[in-house]
């Protein structure tokens, strides 16, 4: 196979995204823009991948990592003056380049497999992927001659009132000859309305040269849209919602209502799944088969087995195993572990804590940093007091113990196997296995207190 590389366009502000956020890092259905495009690369067996950036350009590094290498745009000259950045690390390498814009998410593998299969088929220097666009206001135009073949792309600011009626676009992605590229590159000037360097001119100067240009249509143009502002942000974020939501529905997950139902790009769920509306399911989160979720739940970088419900919960960075239930309205936060059969009610937050199988918090309730072993019944109001306003404790809750309701565990503390805690209990000391622990004041009955209150007050 011919060596393949690519180039990443992310050096540009995005002034039109009005943002401190640098515009390839917002986020389309909870992953950076520049990210879901990496991530559609990576599967192509490049060897390198090159990155041009500029503003911002440790966030972005921050977010994709090492195994990109990273090329600095100092000034955005334009599009061409960004791949021209590459050169160094690229330019005497034999092969195919692609280049792609970071602000393009929704860009997918297989088209770029497409785009790279045409180009080599047609033994083109550069091959340009287009696509018919609805409205193509802002978009680069395709200008073709009379046999239909590519002759240039003109920029919407440059087109004339004829050009600007075309309505094949230039979705941003190309693929080139990598040699060719980096020569042409060079004759690129910035003679335009907007004074920059224009990658897609490229194609103009292959073609005069005589080189074989093409332009690769693709039937989808959602799939190419360029984001540029918050208005496409969101049309970004419908597509891919939808384009997420359907791979999971055809998995065998079954979405009550999948416009009102947000996954991430990077989630797994099981099949016979339940979704219901009002459900977030975002960053690296795995459930399992058969599990009710929802309305009205979020979950985020989590494990979930199978069998569970959890409705309107939110479960951060935690896990959970099988036939466990979760709320209505319980929190779990994280670091938690909830094991099987676990019953976490209403009103109910666990952090950093451990529920062992069988075990149940079933009514307002905090278990914070705690151990609590098997089949435990945590009364209604049970609380460990797990922080002194410096530092916070553990408490230990062992197999079998019942916590009666309104109790307090002042950690650090143990309570032993099957022990008693009685309601309304305060514990600052470990409770032995097996045994009743009181701690609250005794109660007392003053007889006929409010008759005599009365006759005190006709008198
Ligand atoms: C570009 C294309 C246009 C195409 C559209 C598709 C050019 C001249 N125009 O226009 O034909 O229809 O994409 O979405 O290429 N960038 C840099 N350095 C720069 C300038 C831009 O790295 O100096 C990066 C940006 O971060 C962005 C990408 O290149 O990821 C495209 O730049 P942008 O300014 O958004 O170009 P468009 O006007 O959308
Ligand atoms: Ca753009």
């Amino acid at each position: 196979m011919t060596n393949r590389y690519a180039v990443i366009l992310a050096a540009g502000q995005g002034t039109r995204m009005k943002s401190k956020l640098y515009k390839v890092l917002h986020p389309v259905c909870g992953k950076p823009m520049v990210q879901h495009v990496v991530d559609q690369i990576s599967s192509l067996q490049m060897k390198q991948m090159v990155a041009v950036v500029g503003h911002g350009a440790e966030k972005v590094q921050e977010q994709l990592g090492d195994h990109i290498q990273y090329v600095l745009q100092e000034e955005q000259l334009g599009t061409a003056h960004a791949v021209m950045q590459a050169e160094e690390v690229l330019a005497n390498e034999e092969g195919v380049t692609l280049v792609v814009c970071g602000d393009t998410p929704l860009i997918t593998s297989e088209t770029m497999e497409r785009l790279i299969a045409e180009h080599e088929t047609l033994g083109a220097k550069a091959t340009i992927l287009t696509a018919q666009a609805d409205d193509p206001t802002g978009y680069g135009r395709i200008i073709r001659n009379s046999e239909g073949t590519v002759e240039r792309n003109v920029e919407h600011k440059d087109a004339s009132e004829e050009e600007r009626k075309v309505t094949e676009i230039n979705t941003g992605t190309y693929c080139f000859d990598n040699k060719a590229l980096f020569e042409a590159l060079k004759k690129v000037s910035n003679d335009n309305v907007q004074g920059e360097y224009y990658l897609p001119d490229v194609i103009e100067i292959l073609k005069k040269a005589g080189e074989v240009v093409a332009a690769y249509q693709t039937p989808d143009f959602n799939e190419t849209l360029g984001v540029n502002d918050r208005v496409a942000l969101s049309k970004a974020e419908s597509f891919m919602k939808k384009r997420i939501n359907e791979r999971h529905m055809r998995n065998g997950v079954t979405l009550i209502d999948p416009e009102q139902t947000y996954i991430s790009d990077d989630a797994e769920i099981g099949s016979d799944t339940v979704i219901y509306p009002g459900t977030v399911i975002l960053g690296n989160t795995k459930i399992g088969e058969e599990n009710i979720i929802g309305p009205q739940s979020e979950i985020k970088d989590s494990v979930v087995g199978s069998g569970n419900t959890i409705r309107q919960s939110v479960i951060h960075d935690s896990v959970v195993g099988n036939e466990t239930a979760i709320g209505p309205f319980a929190h779990i936060r994280p670091k938690s572990v909830l094991e099987n059969n676990v019953k976490i009610g209403n009103f109910v937050e666990i952090k950093k804590s451990v529920m062992s199988t069988g075990s149940k918090a079933s009514h307002l309730s905090y278990i914070g940093d705690a151990e609590i072993g098997k089949d435990v019944n945590l009364g209604c109001g049970s609380i460990t007091v797990n922080y002194d306003g410096k530092n916070k404790f553990l408490t230990k809750v062992e197999d079998g113990a019942f916590i009666g309701c309104n109790s307090n565990l002042v950690a650090p503390v143990t309570v032993g196997k099957n022990a008693y805690v009685a309601a309304g209990s305060t514990i600052t000391n470990d409770v032995p296995a097996e045994s009743l622990s009181i701690a609250r004041s005794r109660q007392t009955v003053k007889e006929n207190y409010v008759r005599k209150l009365n006759e005190k007050q006709n008198q």
